[in-house]
């Protein structure tokens, strides 16, 4: 699986967003789809970004019971999206039921990647809110193994987790990491933050790259960075 930069495209409308990805005249880059867009613009949004040529990581995150998630997967596969995403803690059951509707009659499917626990989410609130007592890179480890042992493809992590991660589930499941920074960048809201270097180092397998790119002077030149020092 080659490595890639995904860039959260997290406009508040299709208009800005197009905009934004009209500045890419050679190449096509993998973009992330959030809530805010889909749920403003619906999946004609993605329709339209898809006929451009670019790869869609739909980040929906579904998370409700099994029949449920299975008919909404078998909807966004026919949106022929790359990549989407289910919360981990819906339980293999969910995760099972989820690729089950992600595939198509032919077989093929977009690759399918579990959110562990949120970032938002401390060991405070763990415990005093989710009733969890065990340290929370231990739930982190545990949820990406039932994800990989439900099947999926892969998880959603911090880049200083990729490594253990990959020493957990093995080096074919796919750490897909934000949390991105540049070294002599922003780090805004973001706390925990690494260089698109130092993911590659971590061994992540894609960067998720928003404001750094977008809220860029030059995105174009700032998304070219990425590749530079996270793929080639
Ligand atoms: O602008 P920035 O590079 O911080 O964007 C990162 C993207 O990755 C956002 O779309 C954010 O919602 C998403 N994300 C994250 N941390 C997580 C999961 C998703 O920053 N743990």
């Amino acid at each position: 699986m080659g490595k890639d930069v995904i860039i959260a495209c997290d406009f508040a409308s299709a208009g800005k967003t197009l905009e934004f990805l009209d500045m890419f005249r050679n190449v096509k880059p993998f973009v992330k789809i959030g809530m805010e867009l889909f749920y403003s613009e619906g999946p004609d949004i993605v329709r339209k970004i898809k006929e451009r040529g670019h790869k869609i990581f739909l980040d929906l995150k579904l998370h409700d019971i099994p029949n449920t998630v299975k008919k909404a997967m078998a909807a966004l596969s026919k949106l022929d999206v790359d990549m989407c995403n289910v919360h981990a803690s819906g339980t293999s059951a969910m995760m099972t039921a989820a690729l089950e509707g992600l595939t198509r009659e032919d077989g093929t499917r977009p690759l399918l990647i579990a959110v562990t626990q949120l970032t938002s989410t401390d060991q405070s609130r763990l415990e005093s809110e989710l009733l969890i007592e065990k340290p929370i890179k231990e739930v982190v480890m545990s949820y990406a193994k039932n994800a990989k042992d439900s099947g999926l493809d892969g998880v959603v992590c911090s880049p200083l987790e990729a490594a253990a991660v990959h020493g957990t589930c093995g080096k074919e499941f796919l750490t897909v990491t934000p949390g991105v920074r540049f070294a002599d960048g922003d780090k805004g809201d973001q706390k925990r933050v690494m260089t698109p270097a130092q993911a590659r180092a971590e061994g992540s397998d894609y960067i998720v790259v928003g404001r750094p790119i977008t809220a860029s002077d030059d995105p174009v030149a700032a998304y070219e960075r990425c590749i530079r020092e996270f793929v080639l």
